[in-house]
C-alpha cells in the first residue's frame, strides 16, 4: 500500500491534476465526505486528509509514504527523515514582513530598535531577522496575524501573501519579501528504499507532468 498525505483546500485541488497524470484518481471529494482516508482507482494507493501543518509529520514518521506540503510548512517543521525531490510549482505565494502603513519600518531597523514580530512562521522569521542582524522578540500566533500590528501586540508580522488583499483590507503594507513559496513533494526516506518501485513511479509521473 502507498499512502499519500494531502491537506484540504488549494493544495488538494491543485494536486488532483498531477495525480491524474500519474494515473491516480481520488474516488471521493474531501469537501463533501467526512472520511479521512480516501480510496483511489488504484487499490494499492490511498490518500490521507490531514491538517496542512501535519503533512511533514505524517511523512517523517511513516504514517504516509509521500505528501505534498508548502515550502513554508516544510521549513518550519524541518526536513529530518524526509526527502524533497520536487518543487511542484503549485499553491504559489510569498512570505513577507508587513507593518501598519504608518509604522516607519526602515527607521526602526536603521536605529537598531528591538522589533516585536508576530507570526506562525517562527523559524523562518528568526532566521530572516538573524541574517539581517535585526533584534526581534517573536510572538507565536496560529492565525489572523494581521490583527497583531492593529492591536499593538506587535510592530510587524511575518505571513504568507498571495494577492495582497488581506494586507490591504487591514491597512498593512509589505516591507520585506522573505522568500517565494510553492508546494513540495516530500517522501519518507525509508519508503524511498523499501517501496522503491511504486514510490519512484509516482515521483517520476509527477516530474513528467511538471515537464509538460
Ligand atoms: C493566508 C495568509 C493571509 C492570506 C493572504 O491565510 O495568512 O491571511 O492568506 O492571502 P491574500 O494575500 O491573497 O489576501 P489563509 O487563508 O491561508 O488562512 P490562515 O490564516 O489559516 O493561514
Amino acid at each position: 500500500m502507498i499512502t499519500i498525505a494531502l491537506s484540504k483546500g488549494r493544495i488538494f485541488e491543485e494536486t488532483l491534476p498531477l495525480l491524474r497524470t500519474a494515473g491516480i484518481e481520488v474516488l471521493e471529494d474531501p469537501e463533501k465526505s467526512r472520511k479521512l482516508i480516501l480510496a483511489t482507482n488504484q487499490p494499492e494507493v490511498r490518500v490521507l486528509v490531514v491538517r496542512a501543518t501535519d503533512v511533514p509529520t505524517y511523512v517523517q514518521y511513516g504514517g504516509a509514504d509521500l505528501g505534498i506540503t508548502g515550502k513554508d510548512t516544510l521549513l518550519e517543521h524541518g526536513t529530518q527523515g524526509l526527502v524533497s525531490p520536487l518543487d511542484l510549482q503549485i499553491a504559489k505565494c510569498r512570505i513577507s514582513v508587513a507593518v501598519r502603513s504608518d509604522f516607519d519600518y526602515a527607521s526602526a531597523v536603521r536605529q537598531g530598535s528591538r522589533l516585536r514580530v508576530a507570526t506562525k512562521y517562527v523559524a523562518i522569521a528568526r532566521e530572516f531577522f538573524a541574517t539581517k542582524g535585526v533584534h526581534v522578540d517573536l510572538i507565536k500566533l496560529y492565525g489572523s496575524m494581521e490583527l497583531a500590528p492593529l492591536t499593538g501586540l506587535a510592530d510587524a508580522i511575518v505571513d504568507l501573501v498571495s494577492t495582497g488583499n488581506t494586507l490591504k483590507a487591514n491597512h498593512l503594507v509589505e516591507v520585506e519579501h522573505i522568500m517565494d513559496i510553492s508546494s513540495r513533494l516530500v517522501v519518507n526516506q525509508a519508503a524511498l528504499k523499501l517501496k522503491q518501485a511504486p514510490v519512484r513511479a509516482i515521483i517520476d509521473a509527477f516530474a513528467k507532468a511538471l515537464a509538460k
